[in-house]
């Protein structure tokens, strides 16, 4: 059985993580989202708030195969906790690449089994980040087209000053 696991902040999941969870849980027998903490991003909705929009997410996509846990802590610690065999990222743009190659490659030194794959963002993602909806959404904008409309509500009141 093949795991994957895609780690991110998901301060909130987006319509661009979701389409990266669609497409990632066809190519594995399991994949977990896991909400991990990213110490150079500060978060908006805690740990719990982000864990329980993803777990609305999957229930409501009817992803089956997809479970969502978090992590405190290093995602190669949790990688071989689980016996997980990749790691999975969306690749947007070509400005994310030194930074996911930086992980991945951090990554695979600390355990030479965590093999990163990258998934190319479907085009019309690629201009879309969690950060982008966050300022929309705080001040009063719309941001139905980034998000689905089942968590909308729910992620507006959240953020709106
Ligand atoms: O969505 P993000 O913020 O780009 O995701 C980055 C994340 C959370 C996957 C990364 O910061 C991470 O793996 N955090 C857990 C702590 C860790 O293992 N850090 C070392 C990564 S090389």
């Amino acid at each position: 059985m093949k795991l994957a696991i895609y780690p991110g902040s998901f301060d909130p999941v987006t319509n661009g993580h979701i389409e990266i969870i669609s497409r990632a849980s066809k190519l594995f027998d399991k994949l977990i989202v896991l909400v991990s903490v990213n110490m150079f991003k500060p978060a908006s909705f805690t740990i719990e708030e982000r864990k329980e929009l993803l777990e609305e997410t999957v229930a409501h996509e009817g992803f089956t195969n997809v479970e969502v846990d978090s992590f405190d802590g290093l995602l190669i610690d949790y990688f071989n906790r689980r016996k997980a065999d990749v790691i999975v990222r969306g690749l947007r743009a070509i400005t994310d690449f030194e930074y996911e190659f930086q992980m991945a490659q951090t990554n695979r030194r600390l355990c030479y089994k965590a093999e990163t794959i990258f998934l190319a963002s479907k085009t019309e993602y690629t201009y879309l980040s969690s950060s982008m909806v966050k300022q929309i959404a705080t001040f009063g904008g719309d941001i139905s087209d980034f998000v689905p409309e089942y968590i909308l509500d729910r992620i507006v009141k959240r953020l709106k000053k």
